[in-house]
């Protein structure tokens, strides 16, 4: 009877060992792999394309950038697109998600001038992932503004709502036959936060009290202008889908205190909720509780209106369910505690309006970006919180991904294991129930990291920077990505036998 018992409790416990073992992804769970113009493209005036942000700002304050860089030429991706789509098949993607450089479209910025070479680029760059049967996910800004349109104010002038939606049309009309997923937007904090609220993203504006939420508020705007747009005029004889990318870490309380619990609640809408709210939740506008920690703070520093500005009822009904899905871009998570920072309001700031303090446990190991730590469970509580939250979105993870340091070194452990964790996290996301349809990896190859330059490596394939011919060349984690992609399971035991990468049939 005992040896019965033990018998049977191995049984269990092996099968629930193969079932943890054998989870799987859905057959038709997108797998792709992401990268942004700036960062690859190279070519930065060639063949008509206007001048960027990205270019005005490493052309004139070099020294902002850590080893003083540039991506005049990057991967050149510009010239080498047909070796890009010869790795993604490598890979075995599903998918492909990149982003179109708007002064390469519409060098002045304005759509008087379509440039016909940057149409061209894009169109056999498109026809060549289509050749082998990637889906083509397109990113319409990616950051790198037409540095005209930022002499004029950027996204701190209204009337970007309206430039933003002429460019938007122009590229459906040209490339919406064959790309039926859109997202208008990458990273809103990104672009207003640290472009325009501090000095960390071009146009280094550090206007982080007022500058922010102008932002923020006309980038809402001009993603809704798009959205219909797309969905008025397009989306009728195209078919396809339009939603925006945030950045959406996770913010879990340090303590189980109702203190603590409300300080992280602060920092999930000032960080991610002033772009997500207003599109994604049921009453719509900016976040309640942050919006009047902003009013009242804005009115006790002797402003006259609050910094963070309201949107007019009609602009609320306008951005309101102005998505077809939620891109969610995930790196890192953070614990928050009530009692750490205390605001003085002398220097109005979002920090000071954040008012709350932010932890990284020691434990957590840290990637060669220092912002970016290993935590645990990360996609799985960020997601799992914005299906409840938000009524259960479609939501894809645009982004995700491990920096190690510069060089071409080929053996990526901990890169792999970041992967792994990560994408063990998906599976509990998926199990749990979450409308979650695709992961892109954060990136298909080395490229210029913003202000850390080439020092930070994010590439599943090393690009040789001093090369002419930018060789691409398979790190460790392609094969594993590659092996976890053909199989649709992560097996945590497997090891490349060779790193000679080639094309599987049917790629
Ligand atoms: C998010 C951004 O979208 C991308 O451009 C950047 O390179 C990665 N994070 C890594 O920092």
């Amino acid at each position: 009877m005992k040896l019965l018992v033990i018998l049977s409790l191995l049984v269990v416990a092996c099968h629930g060992l193969s079932v943890k073992q054998q989870r799987s992804f859905p057959s038709d769970f997108l797998f792709g792999c992401a990268t942004a113009s700036y960062q690859v493209e190279g070519a930065w005036n060639e063949d008509g394309k206007g001048e960027s942000i990205w270019d005005y700002l490493t052309h004139n304050n070099p020294g902002a950038v850590q080893d003083q860089s540039n991506a005049d030429i990057t991967a050149d991706s510009y010239h080498n697109y047909k070796r890009d789509v010869e790795m993604m098949r490598e890979l075995g993607l599903d998918a492909y998600r990149f982003s179109l450089s708007w002064s390469r479209i519409l060098p002045t910025g304005f759509a008087n001038e379509v440039n016909p070479k940057g149409i061209e680029y894009y169109n056999n760059f498109i026809d060549e992932m289509l050749k082998y049967g990637i889906t083509p996910m397109v990113t319409l800004y990616h950051w790198d503004l037409p540095q005209k349109l930022q002499e004029l104010g950027g996204l701190a002038n209204p009337l970007f709502a309206d430039w933003y939606e002429d460019y938007a049309r122009v590229v459906f009309e040209n490339f919406g036959d064959r790309v039926k997923h859109w997202i208008t937007f990458n990273e809103p904090r990104e672009i207003c936060y640290e472009g325009y609220g501090f000095d960390n993203k071009a146009p280094l504006l550090n206007s982080s009290a007022v500058g922010t939420y102008l932002c923020a508020k006309h980038l809402v705007l001009a993603h809704a202008n798009a959205y219909h747009a797309y969905n008025n005029d397009f989306k009728p004889t195209q078919g396809g889908v339009c939603g925006i990318t945030v950045s959406i870490n996770w913010f879990g309380p340090l303590t189980d205190s109702a203190e603590d619990e409300f300080a992280a609640e602060i920092a999930r809408q000032a960080e991610w909720g002033l772009y997500t709210e207003p599109i994604f939740s049921t009453e719509g506008g900016f976040p309640k509780e942050f919006s009047e920690r902003v009013a009242e703070k804005s009115a006790q520093q002797g402003y006259l209106w609050s910094r963070l500005p309201a949107f007019t009822e009609e602009e609320k009904a306008r951005a309101l369910g102005a998505s077809d899905f939620l891109g969610v871009n995930h790196y890192t998570s953070r614990l928050i505690s009530a009692t750490e920072y205390k605001s003085t309001g002398a220097v109005p700031s979002l920090v000071d309006d954040e008012d709350i303090g932010i932890y990284v446990p020691e434990d957590w190991p840290v990637a060669q970006s220092p912002w970016l730590v290993m935590a645990p469970d990360s996609i799985y509580n960020a997601l799992t919180h914005l299906h409840k939250k938000y009524n259960s979105p479609v939501i894809y993870i645009t982004e995700n991904g491990w920096s190690i340091g510069p060089g071409r070194d080929l053996i990526d452990d901990d890169r792999i294991t970041y992967y792994r964790a990560a994408l063990e996290s998906v599976l509990d996301t998926l199990d749990a129930g979450v409308n979650l349809k695709g992961y892109m990896a954060w990136s298909l190859m080395d490229n210029f990291e913003w202000l850390e330059g080439y020092t930070a490596r994010f590439g599943l394939y090393a690009v040789d920077f001093e090369d002419p011919a930018r060789t691409r060349t398979p790190r460790k984690s392609a094969f594993v990505y590659k092996h976890i992609i053909k199989n649709r399971y992560i097996d945590h035991e497997y090891e490349p036998e060779t790193m000679t990468m080639t094309i599987d049939e049917g790629n």
